[in-house]
């Protein structure tokens, strides 16, 4: 059995990630350090898979945790997760984020060289793309300077990876997402945001189970269909299964580092998804339109071509399901 370190197996992508590996056969080890994540998290996970998995409380930037759990177990893959994703947080942290995104990551790095561990899924973003002029945007497009430090994280993070595979035998897939969404369909897990949500679809959650008065879409004066900004919404189930199917690919692949899109391909607008909610669940959402919000750009969806043909992996849930499923989970949390 293939044993899988999975960083911030707990949180929101990891979480379901550690699901789809454990229904694929992979031993799964997690190590999370609770910052976004609550420990309830693994009987959630192991209720789902009816399989236990070892976690490690601990943080990818503390050299000896990482000692602890490499020098114990040999691992054929590590998926790293660990990171703060927050855009707004960022910006007034930023300090905060160079050093818990990129610092993990090369402390990671070194224990993975120590212990010789082959492979290593990373999780990018389709930010690093910026304002795109030619869309569908595909994997070869430029990379352009970051709206924010998180941005930036991610772009740093996978130039010290481009080039480190240059040097040292590791094979890398950097998976850019697009936009998460949606929970699983058991209802067990799913997205714990802290606070008030700066996300779309927990805005919408949160505001359909009354907990938020409603909704402001940032701007309706983009040059859109309908005015407000396009994105492309993923299934988290998908999304995690696109991180089976790359780890799957890394221990055989040919190049030392290759990166895909992991979206659906289409894109939609605010008040689409806002629409897509209220159908799917036979609600009415309270929502004002407002000013833009600094930072977002106009329109992104990925060209998701190549993962569809190098991975075979495509998305299997739509819309409709994304906000079937985070409902689901929304009145889930509301009842427990
Ligand atoms: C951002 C980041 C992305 C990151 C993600 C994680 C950029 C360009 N994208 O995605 O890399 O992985 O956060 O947190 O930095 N919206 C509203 N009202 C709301 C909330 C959002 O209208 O209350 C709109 C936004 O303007 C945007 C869309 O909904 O058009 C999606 O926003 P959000 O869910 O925050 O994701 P991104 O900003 O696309």
């Amino acid at each position: 059995m293939k044993k899988i370190l999975v960083t911030g197996g707990l949180g929101y992508i990891g979480s379901h990630t550690v699901v789809e590996l454990q229904n694929k056969g992979y031993e799964v080890v997690v190590i999370d350090n609770l910052s976004n994540s609550k420990l309830e998290v693994k009987k959630r996970i192991e209720r789902i898979t009816g399989k236990p998995f070892e976690l490690l409380v601990g943080d990818v930037n503390d050299p000896n945790v990482l000692e602890q759990l490499f020098s114990k177990s040999s691992f054929d893959g590590v998926i790293h997760f660990a990171a703060f994703k927050a855009v707004g947080e960022s910006v007034d942290f930023p300090i905060k984020y160079y050093q818990n995104n990129v610092s993990g990551l090369i402390t990671l790095l070194a224990a993975m060289d120590k212990y010789e561990t082959k492979n290593l899924i990373f999780s990018s973003s389709c930010t690093v793309y910026g304002t795109v002029k030619d869309l569908p945007v595909n994997e070869n497009s430029p990379i352009q300077e970051a709206e924010s430090p998180y941005g930036t994280t991610k772009i740093l993070c996978e130039e010290i990876l481009q080039d480190y595979v240059k040097h040292k035998p590791l094979n890398v897939i950097l998976l850019r997402y697009f936009n998460p969404v949606g929970a699983h369909p058991s209802s067990e897990i799913g997205e714990l945001p802290l606070g008030v949500p700066n996300n779309l679809v927990p805005f919408i959650t949160q505001t359909a189970a009354g907990i938020r008065e409603k909704i402001t879409v940032f701007g309706n004066d983009y040059n859109t269909i309908d005015g407000t900004c396009v994105r492309d919404y993923i299934h988290v189930v998908d999304l995690a299964d696109a991180h089976v199917k790359a780890l799957e690919f890394a221990e055989s692949m040919s190049t030392s580092i290759d990166v895909f899109n992991i979206g659906t391909g289409n894109g939609n607008t605010v008040l689409e998804v806002i629409k897509a909610f209220e159908q799917a669940n036979e609600m009415k959402l309270n929502y004002q339109i407002g000013a833009r919000r600094a930072g977002d750009v106009e329109q992104i969806w990925a060209d998701t071509t190549k993962v569809s043909n190098v991975l075979g992996w495509n998305a299997r849930y739509n819309l409709n399901d994304m906000m079937k499923h985070a409902w689901k989970w929304q009145e889930n949390l509301e009842n427990n």
